[in-house]
């Protein structure tokens, strides 16, 4: 039927239908990151404009092109959060967490809001898992959130994600590359998009990134970070990989991996799924040391990832159904007597339902089937009750006020 309204372009509704498997990736999510120490954290879904100018940077394309920023009634400049690390941080010094035990361990699930071009995999309002560990600068958090995204991805049944690692050094050391790329984009600008050779004084690197063909020619022959790394920076990389190794944890190094972020230094990491088509990227995530700095807290090394819960339903080769009811009653007059019986099974811990819409017995009894559930309860007009198994249609007589004890008991 159509409505004079629709969802909004780019967005979408989540229908009962589609829950249970959305509902299957926090549980994967929360399973693995609790036993892992994360706690969940949820931050508000609008936030001061600043923190995501400063935070994401000026200079992507989220910030420049993606956010959806509006005034509010109080003349503040508010934008729907894009992503969640940026948040993680405002809500790590807002509560003075440095002075917790660290680091921090923290895991999340939300909407989050960029104006994209809407298309399979590509929407305005998606949903992220993710997970942030704050102050610690040791390879064995890269390491261990790795090696967690992957876990959880493979418990979901993707078992070929592909993971491509890289390193971006410190913001020091990639001073001294990115003027040696400055160098090299500006040698080849007749062959740049116009969005790149505009970007190359402010954000060179954002070049591995376009899919303009004449850029990407030009990307191929690029310097690349990955092979200028040096003294600690290659050191971290090198532990990060060597944990990896011994988790089982397979890689591709992918040195024009920079993400579309602004923060990340040291390690950075994608997970794709070549099922997927363009938008192959299931999450990543990476090192983010200066950003609780950025944001006015104290200097506290932070790493992280996220992932797009409808990419992983995407990828899912058979996504969980929703589970079926326990049991539908079915009675011919006395709908009292059936809604206290669905009452008492749904004490017992059942799942149970009955007609609400006054259909005859034979309705009832399709509604019944339609419902999936394993068992029907037929309440007779003289007050005996049968249980029908409604797979094999077998019916037997039984004691109404016996029957949720006994069912729960079958159904344990
Ligand atoms: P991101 O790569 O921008 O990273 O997004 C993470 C994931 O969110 C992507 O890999 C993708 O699966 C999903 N995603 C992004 N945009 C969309 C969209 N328009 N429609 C559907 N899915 C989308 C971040 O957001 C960082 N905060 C990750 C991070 C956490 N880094 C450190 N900590």
């Amino acid at each position: 039927m159509a409505s004079k309204h629709q969802a909004p372009k780019g967005t979408f509704d989540v229908l009962p239908t589609d829950e249970a498997a959305r509902a299957a990736v926090t549980a994967a999510a929360a399973a693995r990151l609790g036993a892992a120490g994360y706690g969940r954290i949820e931050t508000p879904a609008f936030e001061d404009t600043g923190l995501f100018e400063r935070g994401v940077g000026e200079s992507t394309d989220i910030v420049r092109k993606e956010m959806f920023t509006f005034e509010d009634q109080g003349g503040r400049s508010i934008t729907l959060r894009p992503e969640g690390t940026a948040p993680i941080c405002r809500a790590y010094i807002e509560h003075g967490m440095h002075r917790l035990p660290q680091p921090v361990k923290l895991w999340y699930r939300g909407p989050y809001f960029r104006y994209e071009r809407p298309q399979e995999g590509r929407f305005r309002q998606f949903n992220q898992i993710g997970a942030e560990a704050i102050g610690s600068a040791s390879p064995l958090v890269d390491a261990e959130l790795i090696i967690l995204l992957a876990r959880i991805f493979a418990d979901l049944g993707i078992p070929d994600a592909e993971l491509l690692l890289s390193s971006l050094g410190s913001p020091e050391a990639r001073a001294g590359y990115r003027d040696e790329l400055r160098e090299f984009l500006r040698d080849h600008e007749d062959e740049l998009s116009e969005e790149v050779r505009e970007r190359i004084d402010s954000n060179p690197m954002r070049a591995f990134d376009s899919d303009h063909p004449g850029t990407r020619a030009v990307m191929e022959k690029a310097p690349q970070m990955l092979d200028r790394l040096a003294g600690e920076d290659a050191e971290h990389f090198a532990e990060v990989r060597s944990l990896l190794d011994d988790a089982g944890v397979a890689y591709t190094l992918d040195g024009s991996l920079v993400r579309g972020l602004d923060y990340y230094n040291r390690t950075v990491f994608e997970f794709t799924c070549d099922r997927l088509g363009a938008q192959s990227g299931l999450g990543g995530g990476g090192r983010y040391d200066g950003l609780v700095e950025l944001l006015g807290g104290p200097a506290t090394p932070a790493v992280g990832w996220a992932a797009g819960i409808e990419r992983i339903l995407l990828a899912l080769d058979t996504p969980p159904e929703p589970k079926p009811i326990d049991v539908y009653v079915v009675t011919g007059e006395d709908r009292a007597r059936a809604f206290g019986l669905v009452g008492e099974l749904r004490e017992a811990g059942l799942a149970a339902d009955l007609d609400l819409a006054g259909r005859s017995f034979k309705g009832q009894m399709k509604q019944a089937d339609r419902s999936g559930a394993r068992h029907a309860v037929i309440l007779e007009p003289d007050g005996t009750a049968k249980l029908r198994d409604m797979s094999s249609g077998d019916q037997r007589e039984v004691d109404p006020g016996s029957l949720p004890a006994e069912l729960a008991a079958a159904a344990r």
